[in-house]
């Protein structure tokens, strides 16, 4: 195992203290999601359940015999636990490089709190070295492209990926983003956009920062 998975497992092992006995845990996608899935199965007698942000999750979940239930039959969720791939100290995050970002930013509004873990390589002062995913219908490809051209990005088409959704995704290179909340909101009005990996409208409300001096909490 690398340092930084060390990291990630550290986290993963600390966002365990923030899920409630007997509740229905909502779950991320990504390396980091992975280990916090690893970490659930050790105490799945103490939770009904839990509802995944992604396919590839929900196999995880499903093979440590963890229960997965729809969204729609768990009702709001006490706490939702995900990586990021940017954070800021406000708690504002990229996300969406494993293209889950839909299902991810619907589970998170559907969760009283979003625990974030990350290893301290994620945490940035400003967003956007990381390219921003924008998950889009696939007939609208080329004119979103064009609209976030416009608006200084140079959008770059995932090649070969598909999202749970059947929708494409375009990796927007060259921004830095100074007003993450008004950008969510502008790249959610182009039409044929289904959601932007911008989360900061909703942003975290707990960090848990893998650093090689331990486990930081950061809340804002
Ligand atoms: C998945 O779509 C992403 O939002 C992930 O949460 C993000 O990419 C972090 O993944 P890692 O934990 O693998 O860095």
């Amino acid at each position: 195992m690398t340092n930084q998975d060390e990291l990630k497992r550290a986290v993963a092992r600390a966002a365990i203290d923030y899920v409630p006995i007997d509740s229905i845990v909502g779950v991320g996608t990504g390396s980091t999601a992975n280990f916090f899935i690893d970490e659930l199965a050790r105490i799945k007698h103490k939770i009904r359940g839990a509802v995944a942000s992604s396919e590839a999750s929900a196999k995880r979940l499903m093979g440590h015999g963890i229960e997965v239930l729809p969204l729609n039959d768990a009702g709001d969720l006490q706490v939702y636990v995900d990586g990021a791939d940017e954070i800021t100290s406000h708690l504002h995050m990229i996300k969406g490089g494993g293209g889950a970002l839909t299902r991810e930013k619907i589970v998170a509004s559907a969760s009283r709190k979003f625990v974030c873990v990350c290893d301290a390589s994620k945490l940035v002062d400003v967003l956007g070295k990381f390219p921003l995913p924008v998950e889009v219908i696939p007939m609208a490809r080329s004119s979103v492209a064009r609209q976030l051209a416009a608006l200084g990005g140079q959008p770059k088409l995932r090649e070969g990926f598909t999202t749970d959704n059947g929708n494409i995704i375009l990796d927007v290179h060259g921004l830095s983003i100074m007003n993450p909340v008004e950008l969510e909101s502008t790249l959610d009005h182009i039409a044929g956009v289904v959601t932007n990996g911008l989360f900061a409208r909703r942003g975290a409300d707990v960090l848990l920062l893998g650093t090689t001096e331990g486990v930081k909490t950061m809340t804002v």
